[in-house]
């Protein structure tokens, strides 16, 4: 059975879907099958993985027009299912009883196909996001060190725990990451502290990596490649690195 894990916060740009691919890409270089699901109409993960006008996307699934394992695609390191603006109406589109699992229904067609399946939401709390936490084992929340991060924190753990109340009781927060941090800012250092203290008061932790600001993220977004392959021996590279790392030795133990 895989494990499935959703990046989720309904703050926008706090590095989501960098996250997601960058752990996608980090487990398959650790020898790990990956499959990357793009759940959000603005198809970023699509677009950094040169699938972005893929003839297939998430949107026939959710549909039931067609099967999970006919809508994949070989991206450079790991398979990916795009996504693209018509996944926008996901909410007319999902009205019936059971909408909150599709994703989850679909998944367990994969069979054993895939050691992991890394799961981009997008900055909302909808229907498409639901689908995929009632999906998965775990979730992981990047966030900025910001003050307005920390207040969405406490609202997306309302989501957390409805999901676990109505569709999915074994959902567990695996950890906030910092992202696009600047350790030289003693408030990044100020803010730190508090998220680790929101994360103690949701049972969870914040990750010991940090993910730095580092203009090599973007540039290795804009050549469409990983920030791995891009430049390896960058510091954000390393820091994603011990994410990943950690990421492992939480599920081994
Ligand atoms: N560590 C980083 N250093 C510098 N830039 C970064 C870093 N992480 C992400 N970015 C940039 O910040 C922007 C937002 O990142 P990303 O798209 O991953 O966030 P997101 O949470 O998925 O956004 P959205 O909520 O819109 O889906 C992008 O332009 C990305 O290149
Ligand atoms: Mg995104």
């Amino acid at each position: 059975m895989s494990k499935v894990i959703t990046v989720i916060n309904q703050k926008g740009g706090v590095g989501k879907s960098t996250t997601a691919h960058t752990l996608g890409v980090g487990l398959k270089n650790k020898g790990y099958d990956v499959l990357l699901i793009d759940l959000d109409a603005q198809s970023n993960l699509s677009y950094i993985t040169d699938l972005e006008n893929a003839q297939k996307s998430v949107i026939d699934i959710l549909m039931g027009n067609e099967d999970i394992n006919d809508c994949i695609y070989k991206g450079e390191s790991c398979d990916i299912i795009p996504s693209n603006t018509r996944l926008s109406s996901a909410d007319i589109f999902l009205s019936e009883t059971g909408k909150e699992y599709k994703i989850k229904e679909a998944i367990s067609n994969l069979g054993d196909k895939y050691d992991f399946v890394v799961i981009d939401t997008p900055p909302a709390l909808g229907i498409l996001t639901i689908n995929a936490l009632t999906a998965s084992d775990y979730c992981i929340i990047p966030a900025g060190a910001d003050i307005l991060s920390l207040q969405g924190i406490g609202q997306l753990y309302s989501t957390i725990d409805a999901v676990k109340k109505y569709t999915n009781r074994d959902l567990k927060i695996m950890g906030i990451l910092i992202t696009r941090y600047n350790s030289r800012t003693i408030l990044s250092r100020d803010l730190t502290d508090m998220l680790v203290e929101t994360a103690e008061s949701l049972k969870t932790k914040v990750f010991d990596a940090k993910i730095r600001e580092a203009v090599a993220i973007k540039e290795s977004q804009i050549s469409k490649t990983d920030i791995f392959s891009y430049d390896n021996n960058s510091k954000v590279a390393r820091d994603y690195q011990d994410f990943v790392n950690e990421v492992v030795e939480s599920l081994e133990v």
